[in-house]
């Protein structure tokens, strides 16, 4: 059995006045979400705020937007897993499609973060999806499993062993238009079956993540099939209410 997890992603969005209101509001009601695993993914510069507020609400954990390819070292900007992890961050987004788009990571730089974060005692979540150019053409099971195959390619069959995936169609995140439960459901299912390929105790054990426009709205009905293991949450994370009302949808 797999415990519903649900992502907030703040992406760069707030300060520190409204991260610490947003958490308090959120703490405040995590006794109504206590059967799932719910986590928090600041800008890298409120991650000693998150964790310190978090501290004493251990049902809610910390993760990290991205971090960098490299170990520590002269590398300007960057920040390392193991700067995260020492943050407090168990979880860690990797290969997110705005990374991919506007700062041109590839397969193989987003395999490369997948390594350091294992490397740094976290749990990888793997952002794969398709652009609406690459829907349109039927070619999102392709790209998806390219994107997957990238990880296996660099960390081995057992990558998935301690991971979690979210499925992100491009056209879903920011727009209001999410994926339907069915579409979401049926690329979760190759998800699934493709790491299953290489490693089927994993596979039966992987949390995959649906984002791209979820809200309290959509949550549950997403939520409720098989292979939707809960979301990545862009926007509505930002929300307290609408973050709590995702939260509960997943419980
Ligand atoms: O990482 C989650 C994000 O990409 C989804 O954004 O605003 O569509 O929920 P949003």
């Amino acid at each position: 059995m797999r415990r519903p997890l649900v992502m907030g992603n703040w992406k760069m969005n707030g300060r520190r006045c409204t991260a610490q209101s947003l958490l308090s509001a959120v703490a405040a009601e995590a006794a109504t979400f206590s059967d799932v695993d719910v986590v928090v993914c600041p800008p890298h510069v409120y991650l000693g705020l998150v964790g310190d507020r978090l501290g004493g609400c251990p049902s809610i954990a910390c993760g990290a937007q991205d971090v960098s390819a490299y170990v520590d070292g002269a590398y300007t900007g960057e920040v390392s897993a193991e700067m995260a992890r020492d943050m407090g961050c168990e979880f860690a987004i990797i290969g997110h499609s705005e990374r991919r788009t506007l700062f041109g990571e590839t397969d193989g730089v987003v395999a490369q973060k997948f390594a350091r974060a294992l490397a740094a005692d976290m749990t990888p979540v793997l952002c794969v999806g398709e652009t609406a150019e690459e829907r349109d053409a039927g070619r999102t099971r392709e790209v998806v499993l390219r994107q997957i195959d990238a990880v296996f390619a660099t960390c081995g069959a057992r990558a998935f062993a301690r991971a979690v995936v979210a499925y992100e169609p491009v056209w879903a995140i920011g727009t209001g238009r999410a994926a339907s439960p069915d579409e979401a459901q049926a690329v979760h299912r190759d998800i699934r079956d493709a790491v299953a390929r290489h490693d089927p105790e994993a596979a039966a054990g992987l949390r995959i993540l649906y984002g791209g426009s979820v809200k309290a709205q959509n949550a549950r009905e997403l939520f409720a099939r098989a292979d939707i293991d809960g979301g990545l949450i862009g926007g509505a994370s930002l929300i307290a209410d609408d973050f709590v009302g995702i939260c509960r949808a997943a419980g």
